[in-house]
């Protein structure tokens, strides 16, 4: 009775704890009204943010877009070398840092710290965008980790950057890709592995 008892009770509280981590989000809309050369014609680094929140609509319209699947086969907006999909995209917000799984259109989180001023660093006019996504490169996932792996998941992040940067123009939203972060603190917030390289990251708001 009591294994019962400890069974039950441990379901309830794992059960409790995904439905706390995990954010589903709404079904992305695919249907951005702006024609693509209208949104090259108007892509450019913004680096001034209101703080006005994004919804979590427009958030996930515009992670679909970063690298959702498109394909029945599961396939990506981003290409990724010999199909590898090996990059991860991570959402940092005021109430935490998530990992976008774009199978389940939801973002799980794994730290409840706000990390958006450390991947900001001394670039402080950023840091008041009301998310950071982090894409990182999960060499891990490539048979060997060699020049050529880290090469192909270089390539590959670049890809899901300029996703974000059109998206973002065609969703109204500005942002700028960054080089600059704090590495050891997303290493810790976000759980990396070794292998698991950050690349690049976008503040995204709403320019001021
Ligand atoms: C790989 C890469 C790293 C970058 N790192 C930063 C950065 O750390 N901080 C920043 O303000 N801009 C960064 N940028 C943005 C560039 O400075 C910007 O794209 C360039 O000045 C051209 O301006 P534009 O994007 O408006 O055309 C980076 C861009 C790329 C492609």
């Amino acid at each position: 009775m009591k294994k019962i008892t400890l069974l039950l009770a441990t379901t309830a509280l794992c059960s409790g704890l995904f439905a706390q981590t995990t954010v589903k989000l709404p079904a992305p809309r695919k249907d951005a009204a702006m024609p693509l050369y209208q949104a090259l014609q108007q892509r450019a680094s913004v680096r001034d943010f209101q703080t006005k929140e994004i919804s979590d609509q427009t958030l996930s319209d515009l992670l679909w877009a970063a690298v959702g699947i498109n394909r029945e086969d599961g396939r990506l907006t981003a290409p990724t070398a010999m199909n590898t999909q090996e990059i991860r995209l991570y959402v940092c917000r005021a109430d935490g840092a998530y990992e976008y799984v774009a199978k389940d259109n939801s973002l799980v989180k794994l730290s409840a710290k706000d990390v958006r001023k450390d991947i900001a660093g001394g670039q402080g006019s950023v840091a008041d965008a009301p998310v950071f996504l982090v894409i990182v490169s999960d060499l891990n996932k490539y048979r060997r980790q060699d020049e050529m792996s880290k090469r192909f998941g270089a390539i590959d992040c670049g890809y899901v950057s300029q996703n974000i940067c059109l998206a973002s123009v065609a969703l109204g939203l500005a942002t700028v890709p960054r080089a600059g972060m704090d590495e050891e603190v997303l290493r810790k917030e976000l759980g990396l592995q070794d292998g698991q390289i950050p690349m690049i990251n976008h503040p995204v708001g709403y320019k001021k």
